[in-house]
């Protein structure tokens, strides 16, 4: 098959595992003859730097002309000062917007090579860690309203709103109704449904999608319960539906259980096969330059894009088995590290992936 992947670089550490990404997609390439096209596409820190502007419209054009997006992250020190609408994360909620992705799809399952890097309690992680995170991603307070303005007294007050469509509720909780039966049959929804009128009217749509599936055992979570049951039982979850910002904060914590941020990819859809694929960690600018960043999320991402978008189940399974075989050799990154374990660089552990596909 032919392919056009337009490549998002990234900003501080991100060009380095972007580069060890394009390598293993270079052998999937060679190795099952397919043909991947790569179109350079700046958003985020580089886009501001060249053209002022975090998402140039010929660049997200770049982006929607292409079979998918590959990401590695965006921001950095460097653009912190600037206001809301010129920052290089407003670049990627500008893309994730304008390619219509609402699906966000965030696997937090432990490899179980790494159970010693979680920092739960062994007998918590020995019951399994493997649920997915379905957040929803061109919504809610993240594109609401945003304004700062002054009081009659002087003083400065801010605004975010948090607004919720029905048909935006129900797409998503599509998604995580068809994600659920593809799996263990559970779907829970978190929401804050004891204070906020969007949780309220999430519940309400999502009742109403219980019907249609009935063979998926659905369940309800406050965010702050689920929070803490992702420490304390995490065995429990199998597809979490929610909203843009608790599924953000929760994709954090739900990562970091699983020994490392630095080896969970992502996907985002919409309802087509086009997607954006990227690690769910940022673009970790104390490392940057250094060669040490683990560029495992986002090989993981790539093995996505192959498999949801492309439907190259068998390469993706490629990429992922190599990365097992890697971490049975006992080869990390700084950031999983564990006793009698052997610490690679990035560039290193490019070529350990690339050495088992
Ligand atoms: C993520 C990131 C982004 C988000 C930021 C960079 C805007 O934290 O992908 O999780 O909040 O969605
Ligand atoms: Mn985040």
């Amino acid at each position: 098959m032919e392919k056009n992947i337009a490549v998002i670089w990234g900003d501080c550490s991100s060009p380095e595992i972007v580069k060890q990404t394009l390598r293993v997609l270079d052998k999937v390439a060679e190795k099952y003859g397919h043909t991947f096209h790569y179109t350079a596409a700046a958003m985020g820190g580089e886009a501001i730097d060249k053209y002022g502007d975090p998402l140039p419209q010929h660049e997200l054009d770049k982006c929607l002309a292409a079979d998918s997006v590959l990401l590695g992250a965006v921001g950095g020190p460097k653009w912190e000062g600037l206001p809301g609408e010129q920052r290089p994360e407003k670049g990627l909620l500008r893309l994730r917007a304008g390619m219509g992705l609402y699906a966000n799809n965030r696997p937090a399952k432990i490899w179980p090579q790494l159970a010693p890097a979680s920092p739960l309690k062994p007998e918590i992680v020995a019951q399994g860690i493997d649920f997915i995170i379905v957040r929803e991603l061109i919504g809610g307070v993240y594109f609401g309203q945003h304004q700062t303005h002054t009081l009659e007294n002087g003083e400065k007050q801010a605004v975010d709103t948090m607004p919720y469509a029905e048909h935006e509720i129900e797409r998503i909780g599509r998604i995580g109704f068809e994600t659920a039966r593809k799996r263990r049959k559970k779907l829970c929804c978190v929401d804050k449904a004891n204070v906020l009128d969007t949780s309220r009217l999430w519940r309400i749509v999502m009742h109403r999608l219980q019907a249609e599936y009935s063979d998926v055992e659905y369940s309800e979570m406050f965010v702050d319960n689920c929070a803490m049951q992702i420490v304390k039982n995490p065995a429990q979850f199998d597809v979490i539906v929610t909203e843009n910002m608790f599924g953000d904060i929760l994709s954090d914590e739900a990562s970091m259980i699983t020994g490392s941020i630095g080896m969970i990819p992502s996907s985002s859809l919409g309802d087509g096969t086009r997607g954006l694929y990227e690690p769910i960690h940022g673009s970790a600018p104390d490392i940057a330059g250094k060669d040490i960043v683990n560029p495992t999320a986002c090989i993981l991402s790539a093995a996505m894009m192959l498999r949801y978008s492309f439907g190259m189940a068998e390469e993706a399974d490629a990429i992922e088995n190599a990365v097992s075989r890697v971490l049975d050799k006992g080869l990390r990154t700084a950031d999983n590290m564990s006793d009698g374990c052997t610490c690679l660089g990035c560039t290193a552990m490019g070529d350990a992936i690339l050495a088992e596909l």
